[in-house]
């Protein structure tokens, strides 16, 4: 048993969206969520920077006693996984990555479109997860530069983000689309507008539940769990205070 909260960290907000399937899966524990929402959007970045942002970020969170740690961005999972895992050995770090393996098996040839951030689909670590599929379903990478930003400043709905989702759909206007996955955590807040614009019948899938079970199995293995009755806190930081209060409406929100 540890009392100890769980440190979840994006790169701004989104990552709100895997931390509300986190209290979901695991109401009894703690949760610190740490968004850098001032260095965002992490996706446009390079990799060094992302690296050396996502490492300060996890080092933010241990400062302040954290009993494991999630990294609730894609983009950060992809650029600094294995570099965070080497520089803290015995520690529990849970990433995610786009749900592309439950979109791929669902079905017999399916078509799965992967939105994400330009830097996870630039990664190696997505584009061996997509090779890995790619016999199973035609797997299409989708960059969606500036979508993400749009989530940071608010922009749930509303003219521009229709424009923006129509012109990125428009090469699929006469595809037989089975999937969309999720590739960065900041898209299911924007999940409706996503349905509508698309304009046809899609299953839409993110990573969180996925990133979720993956934290209670580690923290089970480690003999971490909080084991108490009552239901535990949820204390958010962002490095941009400002954004304080849209963290709480977005950990609130119905999509
Ligand atoms: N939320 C992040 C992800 O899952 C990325 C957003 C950003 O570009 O900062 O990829």
């Amino acid at each position: 048993m540890d009392p100890r909260a769980i440190g979840v960290f994006d790169s701004g907000l989104g990552g709100i969206s895997v931390l509300r399937a986190c209290t979901a899966l695991l109401p009894q524990e703690d949760f610190l969520f740490f968004g850098d929402s001032a260095n965002a959007p992490y996706g446009e970045k390079d990799l060094a920077q992302v690296q050396a942002l996502t490492l300060a970020g996890i080092d933010h969170l241990l400062a302040q006693g954290v009993k494991a740690v999630v990294v609730a961005c894609n983009t950060a999972t992809s650029a600094a996984i294995a570099l965070l895992r080497s520089r803290h050995p015995g520690l529990p770090i849970i990433g995610i990555e786009p749900a592309v393996k439950p979109a791929a098996q669902a079905r017999d040839s399916s078509q799965v479109i992967v939105m994400a951030t330009p830097l996870t689909i630039h990664e190696d670590k997505y584009q061996r997860l997509a090779a890995a599929f790619c016999h199973q379903a035609d797997v299409i990478s989708l960059p969606c530069k500036g979508l993400a930003e749009m989530v940071e400043q608010g922009r749930w709905e509303g003219e521009a983000l229709d424009a923006y989702l129509q012109e990125l759909f428009l090469p699929f206007r006469y595809c037989n689309v089975d999937y969309i996955v999720l590739g960065c955590t900041h898209y299911p807040f924007v999940r409706r507008a996503i349905r509508k614009n698309f304009g046809r019948p899609v299953e839409i899938i993110d990573g969180s539940d996925g990133t979720a079970r993956q934290l209670r199995r580690q923290l089970e293995g480690a003999g971490l769990l909080a084991q108490r009755s009552t239901p535990g806190r949820v204390t958010f930081q962002n490095s941009l205070p400002d954004r304080l209060p849209m963290s709480q409406a977005l950990f609130q929100m119905d999509y």
